[in-house]
């Protein structure tokens, strides 16, 4: 085969999913509810069709045949995470056995299969009892996340070699305390800025536990950078793009990844009243505390543009007070999600990692088209996704220049493996390279997951 686009012989190919998503047996073998365990069920309208977290491709009793799936397709790499709520059923206190077994048996078998376990600690799930307490809004959530690290660390570090603390950390902030999203829906500025403090603080204490371990792993953070694209070149618009970014990405990557929160957040949030309580441990934390690798999701870009008109600035406290979304005319949409395609963007995350993260090394963690009613591109029971053949190939292209051009990128995981339930829009949108059945559970591959088995193969398309 003649390749146009060649990738690293040793480049991570696989896909990513999480333990909510594709386990199952919510209420089995001793796990503990987590909030999307009880949201799903109290909050049932909330859910696309009110599918429960129950309803899943049962990774949880099919691993081994989902892992010889993913062989199938020549996977060489897999990301999920843990339950913290699976595997210490209150969040704090004891180990619940069955988990320490079920996650042993997953990790030795991803191995032994020549699939290397990206391990991540949080995709969203806090465990109820925690959340009882405030969740991420009380700081000694924070220590209890710690131990929760360690206890990963102690059980399964001598084979996981790549670990990830959060997914996405400023969506549980985001989602959970500001845009009414997430349970427990609550829409408040200051209390989503703690909870996004503590998450930085977490991830800071758990990654503290990792060095004094000495693993012979890596440790790093899976984040959603959305890159910013201002109307047009006029001074309002460039500004409103500054802020966008400012609020949705730098204010929890610029800690993380540079040691330190913006000058000019900390400034905006102390003049409306909406600073969280940061002390200055906490702020040395985050200065001594450096990631090995970074983990990027990307789905969409952000387009802004400057409000057009004076903002009520007298309710809750909004980044929204200082730039408007913008629907640019022309732009190529997914339309069963509602987000435009924007190929281009990994690139440019690409080469803003380079000028602004010290060209560290990180992954594509997630990147996929999630499309609606599949079934009508089924052909002899394969769904033909040549929409999706077509959206990798262009993110790849993107990323390959990218790398041809110095970016440190090891890895590319597609969301995700096989269909799965997802926040909100539970089966709505479908991910995988494999299509679940949701009637008989059966799973079967589409033409993208074949295309991709060959790119793997080859290093390449
Ligand atoms: C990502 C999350 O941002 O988006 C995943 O990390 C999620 O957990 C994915 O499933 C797709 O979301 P949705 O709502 O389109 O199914």
């Amino acid at each position: 085969m003649t390749k146009n686009y060649s990738f690293p012989p040793h480049f991570f190919w696989g896909a990513s999913t999480s333990a909510t998503q594709s386990e199952g047996r919510v209420a089995d073998d001793g796990k503990g509810e987590n909030i999307w365990d009880f949201a799903s069920n109290e909050y049932n309208h909330r859910f696309y069709e009110g599918v429960t977290t129950e309803k899943t491709s049962r990774f949880y009793e099919d691993y081994q045949t989902d892992i010889g799936l993913m062989a199938e397709l020549n996977f060489n790499s897999f990301r999920t995470s843990i339950s913290w709520s699976r595997l210490i059923p209150n969040g704090v206190g004891p180990v619940n056995e069955q988990a320490v077994t079920f996650y042993n048996q997953v990790i030795d078998e991803l191995i032994a299969k020549g699939i290397e376990p990206f391990i991540n600690l949080y995709h969203f799930d806090m465990p109820l009892e925690l959340q009882k307490i405030g969740g991420f809004e009380n700081k000694i959530v924070v220590q209890y996340f710690k131990q929760y690290a360690e206890t990963c660390f102690d059980l399964f570090g001598d084979r996981v070699k790549y670990w990830f603390t959060f997914n996405e950390p400023m969506i549980p902030a985001e989602a959970g305390y500001l845009h009414d999203r997430h349970y427990p829906y609550v829409v408040d500025f200051k209390r989503a800025a703690t909870v996004l403090h503590h998450i930085a603080l977490a991830h800071c204490e758990a990654i503290k536990s990792f060095r004094e371990r000495n693993l012979a792993s890596k440790i790093g953070i899976i984040m959603d950078i959305i890159p910013v694209y201002p109307r047009s070149q006029h001074p309002a618009d460039l500004k409103a793009a500054e802020m966008a970014d400012l609020f949705y990405t730098r204010s929890i990557n610029e800690p993380l990844l540079l040691g330190r929160y913006p000058a000019e957040l900390v400034g905006i949030l102390t003049e409306y009243g909406q600073m969280p309580v940061v002390t200055n441990a906490d702020l040395a934390l985050i200065a001594e505390t450096k990631v090995d690798i970074l983990g990027i999701n990307y789905y969409k870009p952000r387009r802004v543009k400057a409000l057009d008109y004076e903002p009520n600035r007298s309710g809750v406290f909004s980044p929204e007070w200082f730039f408007a979304n913008y629907e640019m005319p022309g732009r190529r949409m997914n339309t069963s999600r509602g987000i435009e395609i924007y190929p281009q963007g990994i690139y440019d995350i690409a080469k803003m990692i380079q000028a602004k993260y010290g060209n560290i090394d990180w992954f594509v963690s997630e990147n996929g088209i999630g499309i609606q009613g599949e079934e009508q591109f089924m052909e002899n029971g394969m769904v033909m996704d040549d929409y999706r053949i077509d959206f990798l190939k262009e993110h790849l292209i993107w990323l390959h220049k990218a790398m041809a051009e110095g970016s440190n990128c090891l890895g590319y995981h597609m969301w995700t493996f096989v269909d799965c339930w997802s926040w909100i829009n539970a089966y709505k949108n479908r991910y995988g390279f494999y299509r679940l059945d949701l009637a008989t559970g059966e799973k079967t591959v589409k033409k993208s997951g074949l295309w991709f088995k060959d790119v793997i193969k080859e290093h390449g398309f």
